[in-house]
């Protein structure tokens, strides 16, 4: 009779602990994830309009290209948005036609710093 009245208390309480330990562990990852994931919006923004991005993107007015809130509402929720946005822009595989029917590469300098193109795409796709 006690052996059996004990038994479900302690799991319960072990029940607790654990729920506690996971939650606790799962907000500092978020929040971890969170500060590491923020763009430098101004970094961003200065490669922008060094490398003339801005020539045919802007956040929201539609140039020759879409605007950077499209492009970030088109990769909403895909974890490969990152990777594929920077491949796209550094590659240079991917060629843009524009309106007056003639292509260009669509890509970075190579010298231009992976960090910084990274930050870039994170800040696009947080518009
Ligand atoms: C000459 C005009 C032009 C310039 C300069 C330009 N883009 Fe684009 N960009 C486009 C056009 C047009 C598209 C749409 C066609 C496409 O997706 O291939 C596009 C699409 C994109 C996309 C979305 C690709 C996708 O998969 O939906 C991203 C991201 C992007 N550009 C980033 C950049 C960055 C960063 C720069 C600066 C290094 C840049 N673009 C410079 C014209 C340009």
């Amino acid at each position: 009779m006690n052996h059996q009245a004990r038994t479900p208390r302690s799991r319960v309480l072990a029940t607790m602990i654990a729920g506690a330990f996971v939650l606790c562990c799962s907000t500092a990852v978020l929040a971890e994830e969170a500060v590491a994931v923020k763009a430098d919006a101004e970094a961003a923004k200065k490669l922008a309009r060094e490398d003339h991005c801005l020539r045919c993107h802007a956040v929201n007015k539609k140039k020759e290209g879409p605007t950077y809130h499209a492009i970030a509402y088109k990769y909403q929720g895909r974890a490969d948005a990152e990777e594929k946005l920077i491949k796209h822009i550094t590659s240079g595989e991917d060629r843009v036609k524009l309106t007056d029917g003639h292509e260009e590469t669509h890509k970075f300098d190579t010298k231009t710093d992976p960090e910084q193109i990274r930050n870039l795409v994170r800040w696009i796709l947080e518009q």
